[in-house]
């Protein structure tokens, strides 16, 4: 399967921004990682990271319209930015909404997700791992009884 995992803004800045709360590894770490996960589970991972709204929402216009499932921080847009909203159901590829740190035990205005109603489901509060447990869960959804688990 062909997936897509996309970053928002200012999560190019991980391992050295607020790592209390976001954690020590950097994006590059991070994305090494989903590489891995996608070489173990023969699937194959685009990664893409902006700091513009725009460039998010033409990346999901085309990477994204083309993958099996998105996975997508949107970081600050994920409570602003209907433009995000739009691009995911226009080409309404299967969604997983990821954030690094438990949103919903920050500040009021991280509570809303602009999101959270139309994606597949959502991994809030877990760290990097997220990303790989968003992948795992996508790919259950996508070809159910899939992992080897079962
Ligand atoms: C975040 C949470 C957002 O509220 C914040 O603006 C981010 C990162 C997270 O991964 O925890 O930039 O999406």
């Amino acid at each position: 399967m062909r997936f897509v995992v996309i970053h928002g803004p200012n999560l190019n800045l991980l391992g050295s921004r607020e790592p209390d709360t976001y954690g020590t590894m950097t994006l590059d770490d991070i994305n090494a990682s989903l590489a891995q996960w996608a070489e173990e589970n023969g699937s194959t991972i685009d990664t893409f990271q902006s700091n513009m709204e725009g460039e998010l929402v033409t990346f999901i216009q085309t990477a994204g319209a083309a993958a099996d499932g998105i996975v997508i921080n949107p970081a600050a847009y994920t409570h602003t930015s209907i433009a995000i909203r739009d691009a995911l159901l226009a080409v309404g590829t299967p969604s997983v909404e990821v954030h690094l740190s438990n949103t919903d035990a920050r500040e009021e205005f991280r509570h809303h997700s602009v999101i959270s109603d139309i994606v597949v489901g959502r991994i809030l509060g877990l760290g990097a791992i997220g990303y790989r447990l968003a992948l795992t869960g996508l790919q259950q959804h996508l070809q159910p009884g899939t992992l080897t688990s079962e």
